[in-house]
């Protein structure tokens, strides 16, 4: 079996030569080497190659992802099948070719090689897959290295607390408790074995579905050598084609599918700490933020609720009437979230854990006993929610607190798992794994999302006619399909402010867009200037949430006092107004699978000055954010990609492609918009619904050209958007000497509830002189200044229409412009 006699001292064993290459199936191909080892190549779309290898000594394992949805479950964007597929037999090689790329498979050594159809180089095998037998679990460790060409930049993995770049660093996927966790910590609490390679400005992505402990080294130990490994399971990689960096998530992000729509209300301000409790306590936070006049529609409720730390229960002094509470609180606009932890308590008297016994849904030690570790109630035993028949028990206990009580979210943590004697379970514990039982070494890292999974399918079911929300904090690739989440347990410090905006958009770009960080830091207590500009990059953040230890002191948005009270109110409002372009944006996530957050380098990878950057990225298609993270800074240097751009505060043209200096005093997040971008803004409101929108605010920005641009709006809650009641306004804006044409097309069936739009023209050249809605004259009017916004001219049109044209008083003529 060892025919590589350099590697015998390691144990590692190779492929060896191709014996036998047959097309097995439709899109199939199985080449199975003179040892036995065996490539399975599944050609899932042009642009989507699987790679899945199979050791002389392993049974073919049943083909089983929690990642990828197999056939029978719903998955709307599930890859099209190749257009084009071609097999050829060539000397020394085999040639599979589809409409976007050419793969090939050496036959000396079962090594592969994928090009693009214009023959660029996009991967090649370095040593290829390999692997070595681990004596103390039985299970092989499979291997792949792959080339490192100079000049290759990766990115994505989940949460990684590193630089946006990842060449040069190695990491780990084991869900971990990271408790204050730093740069450079690693593993943290998720596990997204998915990554990004940039090379030659062209992008592809590695999607490495395994669920044991997995390693991946980016050229850290061999500069001219990436790796991916894992301690068990199977080498089963994608490889996803761009060839933009933005494809390739989308690709991967269809792949794993995208979630439905949340309800809107998600997406305005969250407010929690570790605890609000007594229900007076909560009150008064609830009824602080509508006095000050601070948006918000969700207030948490942490582990004190409970009655002794017991899942589903509430604690009868503190909360005794809690759906009082609840209902109280909804009348006021808040949603009520509440925290659901894995572990169970041991006690004979607790419903939940009689049941969990009778029906022996705990997991088990690998010699028989419960699974016992201690967590925030003592000890606990925990569900397998690696089991079907657990995961319906489990979405069937928030009968209560969901229908009964009122709650509208779930809070899902501690479920890496976490335990505190050392760190999670131990590696023998046993696990149903839908249907192939297995150890922890393979269920350890989709723990945390099939207890997501089944929680959103409680909080759904019961939540109905309503859409569910549930938040965790690990997860498994795919896991979006069922969750939020937030990055754990930061620090109030400026460097968490830094890592908080990396993280973000790291988690955003591995398919995992619904993401914010505890907003002023979890641990320690921000001052004011930090707790401000943490709140104004987390208006820019999917997921938008103050979260804080209590011991550490308050962190609500009025507990610095002024001049910070105020700037937190102003960046809150901001989110506010932005929510119809924050829901267009999930709603292109949802659909598309484009991440929401976008960094730098995924705007313009043609444009090298992009590649090193990370603290610019955009949110949607128009907005480019970059966080102030100095202490005592007024601005920043911020680099704008090629084109266009105004500065949000001040309507201030900025040519890209070049670094410019954003001014930003605490009032001001580094903000600009691009040009011929609609950013439709809604009223300032206390809570989603709180008012009925009657006018929609397009704010356009004049473009010497075309721009598209789209708003999609459903009302923001229930499922009728799935039977039509949807619609998409898709924008053209075209902009030259002499006039901004602005043409709508709309398409759905949904009614909204304002029947105008009020259009504001930033950036125009010239004055405007008229303006016409399909051909008729419109007064035109003043967008007021605010005091951290400049005035600009405005008009009030029908939504229905189809064509809005600005004419420019004096007409710039060609030869009068350049003299
Ligand atoms: C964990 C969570 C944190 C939560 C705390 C108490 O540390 O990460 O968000 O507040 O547990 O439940």
């Amino acid at each position: 079996m060892l025919n590589d006699l350099a590697a015998q001292g390691r144990q590692e064993h190779l492929p060896g030569p191709v014996q036998q290459a047959a097309q097995t199936e439709d899109h199939l191909f199985t080449f199975t080497t003179e040892n036995g080892t065996r490539l399975l190549l599944h050609v899932l779309s042009d642009k989507i190659l699987r790679f899945r290898y199979l050791t002389p000594d392993s049974p073919a394992a049943p083909d089983f992802s929690y990642a990828v949805p197999g056939p029978d479950e719903a998955h709307p964007l599930r890859p099209q099948a190749p257009t084009f597929l071609e097999f050829k037999e060539k000397t020394d090689h085999y040639r599979i070719t589809t409409a976007r790329l050419i793969c090939i498979v050496w036959k000396d050594s079962l090594r592969t090689r994928v090009l693009d159809r214009s023959g660029n180089l996009l991967g090649g095998d370095e040593k290829g897959f390999h692997w070595h037998h681990d004596y103390d679990t039985g299970n092989d460790i499979v291997k792949m290295s792959q080339q490192v060409p100079s000049g290759v930049c990766y990115y994505g993995l989940g949460d990684k607390p590193a630089n946006m770049n990842l060449r040069g660093q190695r990491f780990c996927n084991w869900g971990s408790d990271t408790y204050g966790y730093v740069k450079g910590s690693d593993p943290l609490y998720k596990n997204i074995p998915f990554f990004h390679v940039l090379q030659q400005r062209i992008a592809h992505g590695i999607f490495f579905d395994n669920t044991f402990k997995a390693f991946f080294d980016f050229a850290a130990e061999r500069a001219d050598v990436t790796s991916f490994w894992a301690e068990g399971g199977e080498m089963n990689y994608y490889f996803i084609y761009g060839p933009s960096l933005l494809e390739v998530t989308q690709e991967y992000t269809r792949l794993t599918c995208p979630p439905p729509l949340p309800p809107l209300w998600t997406l305005g301000y969250h407010q929690c700490k570790w605890s609000y409790f007594p229900a007076s306590n909560v009150q008064a936070i609830a009824s602080g933020l509508r006095e000050r006049r601070i948006p918000c529609d969700a207030i948490y409720l942490d582990i004190d609720y409970m009655d002794g730390y017991r899942c589903f229960t509430w604690h009868p002094q503190h909360f005794p009437e809690p759906k009082r509470m609840v209902q109280e609180l909804a009348a006021d606009g808040f949603k009520t979230v509440v925290i659901i932890d894995p572990g169970i308590k041991i006690d004979p008297a607790y419903p939940v854990y009689q049941e969990g016994i009778k029906n022996d849904f705990f997991c088990r030690r690998a010699d028989g006993p419960l699974m016992k570790g201690s967590v925030w109630p003592g000890q606990c035993n925990f569900p397998d929610y690696t089991r079907p028949e657990v995961r319906e028990w489990w979405a069937g206990l928030f009968e209560g607190l969901i229908k009964d009580v009122g709650v509208k979210g779930v809070w899902n943590d501690m479920n890496e798992p976490a335990v505190f004697e050392k760190g999670t379970f131990p590696d023998d514990v046993r696990f149903g794994y839908d249907g192939q039982p297995t150890s922890h070494r393979k269920a350890h890292n989709i723990y945390g999302m099939q207890m997501a999974r089944a929680t959103n399918d409680g909080v759904a079911r019961f939540s109905y006619p309503d859409r569910p929300f549930t938040i965790t904090r690990s997860t498994y690739a795919g896991g979006q399909r069922y969750s939020s989440g937030w990055t754990g347990d930061n620090i109030a410090s400026w460097d968490h402010l830094w890592l908080a905006n990396i993280q973000c958009q790291r988690l955003s770009i591995s398919g995992f867009s619904f993401i914010g960080s505890d907003i002023g830091g979890f641990i320690d207590t921000p001052n004011g200037e930090l707790y401000s500009r943490w709140i104004a990059l987390g208006a820019f953040h999917p997921f938008f949430r103050t979260h804080s230890s209590g011991d550490h002191g308050d962190q609500e948005p009025w507990s610095f006092g002024e001049p910070f009270t105020s700037l937190v109110r102003h960046f809150i409002e901001l989110r506010y107004q932005l929510l119809p372009y924050v829901y267009t944006t999930f709603w292109q996530y949802s659909t598309q699978g484009t991440p929401m957050l976008r960094p730098l380098t995924f705007l313009d990878q043609n444009d090298p000055e992009t590649y090193l950057r990370m603290a610019e990225f955009s949110l949607g298609d128009h907005l480019l954010v970059c966080p102030i993270t100095q202490a005592g800074a007024d601005g920043r240097w911020m680099y704008l990609p090629k084109g266009d751009w105004y500065y949000y505060w001040t309507d201030e043209a900025r040519a890209g492609g070049a670094e410019v200096w954003a001014s930003a005093d605490l009032t001001r997040i580094p903000l600009f918009v691009k040009a011929g971008a609609v950013v439709p803004m809604q009223p300032v409101m206390q809570y989603v619904g709180e008012q009925v929108v009657e006018e929609l605010t397009l704010h356009v920005y004049y473009k010497n050209g075309t721009a598209q641009s789209v708003h999609y709006d459903d009302g923001g809650e229930g499922y009728a958007y799935q039977e039509g009641q949807q619609t998409t306004r898709r924008f053209t804006v075209t902009g030259d000497a002499q006039a901004l044409t602005i043409r709508q097309e709309i398409a759905g069936a949904y009614q909204p509830s304002y029947a105008t739009y009020r259009v504001v023209l930033h950036g125009l050249p010239t004055a405007p002189q008229a303006v016409l809605a399909d051909a008729q004259p419109v007064p035109l009017g003043e967008y007021p200044a605010t005091e951290t916004t400049v005035a600009a001219p405005a008009a009030v049109v029908s939504v229905g229409f189809g064509e809005v044209k600005i004419e420019f008083a004096a007409p710039v003529a060609e030869g009068l412009a350049k003299s």
